[in-house]
């Protein structure tokens, strides 16, 4: 579960009713090999890797968290609200607190509350009550009882032949059953020996409701490949073809949809957003529809431009990303239809909305998204082509090759990484459909090499960024030979002038560039794709040579499922 948060792991057990606990900062195997989690003692046990939210990263952050006595410990994700309020009380009547986090209060008020009442399931009732945040936690009990919550944060049982599994993601056990229960929020689960039952917050008992999940999910090894970033990035030729194919139906029912809806607004973070400055693009030049493009972070401080009983085009990968829930919760609230753009079709936001579009790219596990970046922008060709009715026509076959082609090239691209490592600014420039891909690329490029970089419209750098030009830096020109290309290219002349060195991406040589990456002569359509593959490259090879680890860069993680 690492893609999470990785910024340190740890495991507790249970055995011959003793909880054993074992934590410490850094990754799964580096931890693992300087304190052996895999020795702990048991037939039952709870782990977690963490992405520190309150409190710094260090071992006593870590999770799981005992409670005082020793006699629970939870593991926690999402954020309790009150735990300052909480933790004054429990200090008051003599709980002590070894931690900054806020997940530590969930031990010690459940050990009261235990102790107060002497049975789980009430113990977890009074908890809830007390409770305010979002959360899934899992606790662990000396007599081998397990319990679990889930509040806004996803929980998911997996049922193996002799065991159960306790979830935030179905990667967590698909090595293991691919069946599962997927718990509803405001709902706990109890385990007790081979017993499983599941309540709602109030006590009363639910009925458990098994799924078949998609062994797709299994697919989550990166093979000979050094890294999944590599992984991902080599796949997009095959991505291409693959994109939408489980959801046709949706595509085309979301599409009409989108034709007959008033107001359309589009929602994502990181990436997601970057893909929906495109189709924002791509969906008022081609299909003459304008549509607002929103942060899903944002929403909430301008939630009023919401007219009510509009479309909201929601896109993630995880469909876990807390912000792009709280925006859908927000459009919900107005009676708005939601159309999620999704890699995880029993994520989320796959559940919360009216149409579900599979990227359907297997899953991504480096934390820089790549693959599924590729596989947004394939799903909007879709919409606009069944919007457009058959005369909006992609030609997917050309994409991949461009791709494939691009990624022959790969010699170059590192050597070029050689000469950015050590740059302290780079600058991506690009003008129409190729300003998002700029700003997709500074982004990938920050993530993985750690360097500041900046997307810049084309015609913005003469209203400023035009003054940090000078010998130190690199520019990145975004430049096919479309309709921006004569544009761009005077605005490379004017950076060149100014003493930068040129990393050109173009169909076309030109003599102002110090580097060219050459993509293929395509068809409009296929440059923003072309041309993100070299810059993922880059951004990946950068990170080798500057002996980083481009799957899990520092201080981030894959699903933020914290607002
Ligand atoms: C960028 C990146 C992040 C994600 C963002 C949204 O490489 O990985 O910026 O794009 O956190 O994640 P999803 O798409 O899962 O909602």
């Amino acid at each position: 579960m690492e893609y999470r948060g990785y910024d340190s792991v740890g495991v507790a057990t249970e055995s011959n009713s003793q909880i054993e606990l074992k934590k410490g900062t850094g990754k799964v195997e580096e931890v693992n090999s300087k304190i052996q989690l895999d020795s702990l003692p048991g037939k039952i046990g709870i782990g977690h890797t963490r992405w520190a939210t309150h409190g710094k990263v260090t071992d006593v952050n870590a999770h799981p968290h005992p409670s005082n006595s020793g006699k629970l410990a939870i593991v926690h994700n999402g954020i309790i609200e009150n735990f300052e309020e909480l933790k004054k009380q429990l200090e008051k009547e003599g709980y002590i607190f070894k931690s900054e986090t806020d997940s530590e209060v969930i031990a010690n008020l459940l050990q009261k509350n235990y102790e107060k009442i002497k049975n789980v399931k009430d113990a977890i009732i009074k908890t809830v009550s007390e409770l305010k945040g979002n959360y899934a936690f899992v606790a662990m009990f000396e007599n081998g009882q397990m319990a679990a919550a889930r509040f806004h944060e996803p929980l998911i049982v997996g049922i193996g032949k002799n065991s159960y599994f306790l979830s935030s993601d179905v990667l967590g056990f698909i090595e293991q059953t691919d069946n599962a229960i997927y718990i509803e929020n405001g709902n706990f689960v109890l385990i007790e020996k081979d017993k499983l039952e599941i309540f709602d917050f109030n006590g009363n008992i639910v009925k458990q409701q098994i799924t078949k999940v998609s062994k797709e999910f299994a697919d989550a090894y990166k093979g000979d490949y050094a890294h999944f970033t590599l992984k991902e990035i080599s796949e997009q030729p095959d991505i291409i073809f693959k994109s939408g194919e489980n959801t046709k139906n949706a595509i085309k029912n979301a599409g009409n949809h989108i034709k007959n809806s008033n107001n359309i607004y589009i929602t994502g973070s990181g990436t997601s957003y970057n893909a929906a400055l495109i189709a924002k693009q791509i969906l008022a030049k081609y299909a003459k529809i304008k549509v607002d493009t929103i942060i899903s972070s944002e929403l909430q401080f301008s939630s009023q431009i919401i007219e009510p009983e509009s479309t909201l085009i929601a896109i993630s990968q995880s469909g876990e990303s807390a912000d792009v829930l709280e925006a859908v919760n927000i459009a919900k609230k107005e009676k708005c239809k939601i159309i999620s753009i999704v890699n995880s079709l029993t994520s989320s936001l796959a559940r919360e909305s009216d149409f579900i579009i599979g990227m359907n790219c297997g899953p991504e596990i480096g934390v820089a998204a790549t693959k599924s970046f590729t596989s947004q922008i394939i799903i909007i060709y879709k919409l606009v082509e069944v919007i457009c009715n058959g005369n909006f026509v992609i030609d997917y076959k050309e994409i991949s090759n461009a791709i494939s082609k691009i990624l022959e090239n790969h010699a170059q691209v590192r050597n070029i990484a050689k000469e950015i490592k050590e740059i302290s600014d780079i600058y991506v420039l690009g003008r129409g459909v190729h300003y998002p891909i700029a700003i997709e690329s500074a982004l990938k490029l920050k993530e993985l090499t750690y360097i500041h970089a900046e997307g810049i419209a084309g015609g913005e750098l003469k209203h400023g960024p035009l003054a940090l030009m000078d010998s130190n830096v690199f520019v990145i020109i975004i430049n096919p030979k479309d309709s921006t290309y004569s544009d761009t290219l005077t605005s490379a002349r004017e950076i060149k002038a100014r003493g930068a060195k040129i990393i050109g991406i173009s169909d076309e040589k030109s003599d102002v560039y110090d580097y060219w990456i050459e993509i293929p002569k395509t068809s409009e359509l296929t440059y923003p794709i072309s041309e993100t593959i070299p810059i993922q490259l880059l951004s990946y090879y950068a990170a080798i040579e500057k002996d980083t680890d481009p799957d899990y860069p520092r201080n981030l993680a894959k699903s933020v499922t914290v607002k």
